[in-house]
């Protein structure tokens, strides 16, 4: 399978994500490498998926599998900003986060800066992007320490909440559930937010044959099939055969490689950061006059463009490591940026 090219951009999104490697994560990371039509500046990583230390380590192996370790890693928040959840507990991503499919340490190491300097100091740099798959409370500490931040981002894409039903509870996503005090103090900063919840990310499935063309095409596409096929044994487990493995994360980078692949709609999000058993619903209105904040919502997926550009476009950074290509589409060739480079 081949991804129809999208055409070329005048100018690549500089982007930095956050995140909590985390199969899902890792396919977002890897399309992100492989879209010219992006500039992978940096990753931040945070507990969610598993601890803080594993997180930032698969984080660094994802990168080196892809041939892309120069580009920076800084670590960030271990736990949620009211301090009481440490997310990290067992998940559908196994005791690793990465379905064991990158075994071993990684040969780099993150930077010394933490997540919440290298966030500021990259958007100082230039025009950035936030792609945030995971808890937010990187991006909240972000946003609370450099307020400035806020102005200087051009967008932020969320992969967070749910309209219908939550998968950690009956109301909340993981990724607001993890920590609702960042996700409202993220959501409300002002910073013209794209969201995209269960309802879309739910959508985003790979048939068998598209996993079999995935893991047929390299290291890299072998590699990150063996993840999702552990994700989708591990949700059969936790919901019956026949369950579904969506590659959320997926979708945040999607949004920015082919905008015409996830329809969009003008919502108000609020979050519910109460104590009752709807703590971290995410509540979603297009109708006028509701409270809330203003956000462009995910309602439906391309499913076929999706699974055609990250099987294709995995399939062709797995090409250029085999013609000995090093600077892979997407990856600055140079490590890193000054704001990396000061750690
Ligand atoms: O609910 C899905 C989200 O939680 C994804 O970001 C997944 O990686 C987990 O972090
Ligand atoms: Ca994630």
């Amino acid at each position: 399978m081949t991804a129809r090219e999208s055409p070329r951009p005048a100018r690549r999104t500089r982007l930095v994500i956050d995140t909590d490697p985390g199969v899902d994560d890792a396919a977002a990371i890897l399309l992100a490498l492989a879209s010219p039509e992006l500039e992978v500046a940096a990753l931040t990583t945070v507990a969610g998926n598993a601890a803080l230390s594993q997180t930032t380590s698969n984080a660094l192996r994802v990168l080196e599998l892809a041939g892309a370790g120069a580009v920076p890693v800084a670590a960030g928040a271990d736990r949620a900003l009211a301090g009481w959840r440490r997310p990290g507990h067992g998940s559908v991503h196994g005791p690793d986060g990465l379905g064991g499919a990158l075994p071993g340490e990684p040969a780099g190491s993150p930077v010394a800066r933490h997540a919440v300097e290298l966030i500021a100091g990259l958007a100082d740099e230039g025009p950035l992007t936030l792609v945030a798959i995971a808890p937010l409370t990187n991006v909240a500490l972000a946003l609370a320490m450099h307020p400035d931040v806020c102005g200087k981002l051009e967008r932020l894409v969320v992969m967070g909440g749910a309209r219908l039903e939550g998968n950690v509870s009956a109301a909340a996503e993981f990724n607001i559930w993890a920590d609702p005090e960042a996700a409202a103090r993220v959501l409300g900063s002002g910073v013209p937010l794209t969201l995209l919840p269960l309802d879309v990310t739910h959508q985003a499935l790979l048939t068998a044959g598209e996993l079999h063309e995935l893991s047929g095409g390299g290291r890299i596409g072998e590699r990150l099939g063996a993840m999702v096929r552990h994700y989708g044994s591990e949700h059969a487990a936790s919901y019956g055969d026949g369950a579904f493995a969506p590659l959320h994360d997926v979708l945040a980078v999607l949004a920015l490689v082919d905008p015409g692949t996830i329809e969009l709609e003008k919502a108000v999000v609020e979050v519910d950061t109460g104590s009752s058993a709807s703590r971290g619903a995410t509540l979603v209105s297009t109708r006028p006059g509701s409270p809330g904040v203003p956000a462009l919502v995910g309602t439906r997926l391309d499913r076929r463009r999706f699974a055609e550009l990250l099987v294709g476009r995995v399939g062709e950074i797995d090409a250029a490591l085999a013609a000995g290509g090093r600077e892979q589409a997407g990856v600055p060739a140079a490590a890193g940026t000054a704001a990396a480079a000061d750690a």
